[in-house]
């Protein structure tokens, strides 16, 4: 089975404006596509540190000598690359989310479709799982996953489901959560609500969102003048932050104008939102839902 298959691969690493000496930061492994696009516009002397937060996905490392493969979750990417000497940087891809091995490996619990045990772990060293949010969180903790990752307008009463029925015994599985919860997943909506639960679930687990908003700040003060921030996310959470970031250097208000009245923004954004062609999500499914933004600091 392939690893995953790279989305907007061309346009992400485009959006890098790769220069041939330059340091470049893959953020998100995974298979190493689009490292390898990636390396394939460096010259000799260019350099490509990649994170990934997986182990598995050390077993695809490239074999080059311009590439170092760091296994850590991508929020210390600052401590990381000083550890390797590096301080700034010319372009940053993070191409967020799980990758289709994760989905597809039944045991790391990401995907509906298999009864598996409660994981969804992107990093074997996380202490926290999908089994203890759902079997430790308290009623007020699980409502507010439900509804802020989500968007599960019943949360309250998903929450209490929940709280409810582990009382009885732990619920350990897919099968088990989807059976506790069967009354709110009719057959015309099942895979979309359980899609919506399991998205929760694995953001909390991960703690995707100030993961995210870390990387963020850090690529910021980590990029050289005219370096690029590509960025290809999967769901409306991820995107906003993204969007806002990229528009404003910050995730809530705006920005403070400067002498003259106009705002002072830390980078301009380089053409609008990209999303997969036809062609391509005929291809690859998963592609159906990536959005790439691409910024450049100024
Ligand atoms: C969508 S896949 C990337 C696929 C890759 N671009 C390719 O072409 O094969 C996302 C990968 O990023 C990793 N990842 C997600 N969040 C991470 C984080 N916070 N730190 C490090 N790795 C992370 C996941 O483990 C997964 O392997």
């Amino acid at each position: 089975m392939e690893y995953h298959n790279p989305v907007l691969l061309k346009e992400s690493v485009d959006g890098l404006n790769i220069k041939p000496d330059g340091i470049y930061v893959d953020v998100t492994f995974g298979g190493g596509g689009h490292s390898k696009e990636i390396l394939s516009r460096l010259g000799p002397n260019g350099k490509l540190f990649a994170f990934d937060q997986d182990e598995d996905a050390l077993a695809n490392a490239l074999d080059d000598e311009r590439f170092v493969l760091i296994n850590e979750n991508f929020r210390f990417i600052k401590r990381f690359l000083r550890f390797y000497g590096v301080k700034s940087v010319d372009g940053i891809l993070g191409d967020l989310g799980v990758s289709s091995h994760q989905f597809d490996v039944a045991e790391r619990g990401f995907s509906t479709r298999f009864d598996a045990e409660l994981d969804m772990r992107m990093s074997q060293k996380n202490d926290l799982n999908a089994n203890r949010v759902v079997n430790e969180y308290d009623e007020a903790n699980l409502k507010r996953v439900f509804l802020d990752y989500g968007e599960l307008k019943n949360a309250p009463v998903l929450a209490r489901t929940i709280v409810q029925a582990r009382e009885e015994r732990p619920i350990t599985t897919t099968d088990d959560l989807k059976e506790v919860l069967a009354k709110f997943l009719p057959e015309r909506v099942r895979n979309k609500i359980l899609a919506q639960i399991y998205q929760a679930i694995r953001i909390e687990v991960n703690q995707e969102m100030d993961v995210l908003k870390e990387f963020l700040e850090q690529s910021l003060e980590i990029l050289n003048k005219g370096g690029r921030l590509s960025v290809i996310s999967y769901h409306s959470l991820e995107d906003r932050l993204v969007k806002r970031f990229m528009k404003n250097g910050m995730f809530e208000g705006e920005p403070e104008r400067d002498f003259f009245g106009n705002f002072s923004v830390p980078f301009k954004t380089v053409g609008k939102l990209i999303v997969p062609n036809n062609e391509e999500i005929k291809l690859n499914n998963r592609a159906r839902s990536a959005k790439l933004r691409i910024a450049e600091k100024i």
